[in-house]
């Protein structure tokens, strides 16, 4: 176990799928696996826990036989219990359930594991680390919002590398590095990326700044992949 939190995982670069041709989402999804993505992230919202509708599960069910990486379904939605299931059948191996939206966070997450789904957590911008202390046992994946959700193409918040940090050293702390991922998410690009790897995340979700790259998605995953490894405490 490394003495520097987060360096015990490996970089994963997961795509959200928010800024693809949805007109042609099968072929958008197998691009991003042949570009070298790690996961594929989807952005799941309700209208309810945030201003903004996507994706149901059936959209994910008809894109699952497009690509072999792991589906995560960020769940952004008032309700997350009543919904799992769906997610799960559609193909999703993690699902992310908001602190904010669990009010027996610890049942939540208990219940995604007896769906057979690896579970996961975010926070929002505002929510503090501490609110996943007692849940880490529980969970395959920490997520930390770098912006507000709701809208991909936001603006990166960089005071929440102090959260990231805070979080990867609970995770080590709870000799969990090994096996519990730090996700960021929102505002992820080539100016940013380096921040957030510093701080412990190693997955790192970006959707503008791979999908509006002018020299395309491989390009854009793999500058991604090189400055966020050359920003690792260990460099
Ligand atoms: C926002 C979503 C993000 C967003 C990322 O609520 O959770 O995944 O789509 O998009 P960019 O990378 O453009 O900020």
């Amino acid at each position: 176990m490394s003495d520097h939190p987060g360096t015990d995982r490996t970089i994963e670069i997961a795509p959200s799928v928010l800024p693809a041709d949805f007109a042609k989402l099968g072929e958008e999804v197998a691009a991003l696996e042949a570009a070298g993505v790690d996961r594929i992230q989807w952005d799941v919202m309700d209208g309810r826990f945030v201003p903004n509708l996507t994706f149901g599960p059936d959209v994910i069910a008809a894109c699952r036989p497009h690509a072999t990486v792991l589906f995560e379904a960020h769940l952004m939605v008032e309700e997350p219990d009543e919904l799992a299931s769906r997610y799960v059948d559609a193909g999703c191996e993690l699902l992310i359930v908001h602190a904010e939206a669990c009010r027996h966070l610890h049942r939540t997450l208990g219940h995604l594991r007896e769906l057979g789904a690896r579970a996961a957590v975010a926070l929002n911008p505002a929510t503090p680390a501490s609110a996943v202390e007692h849940v880490l046992d529980l969970v395959d994946l920490v997520l930390v919002m770098t912006v507000n959700p709701g809208f991909g193409g936001q603006r990166y918040i960089a005071t929440m590398e102090a959260k990231v940090r805070e979080v990867s050293a609970m995770i080590t702390a709870a000799g969990l590095g090994d096996r519990v991922h730090v996700e960021v998410d929102g505002g992820i690009g080539p100016a940013t990326v380096a921040g957030a790897a510093a701080a412990g995340a190693n997955v790192l979700v970006a959707g503008s700044a791979l999908f509006k790259d002018p020299a395309g998605l491989g390009h854009a995953v793999d500058e991604l992949r090189s400055l966020a490894l050359a920003a690792r405490p260990e460099h």
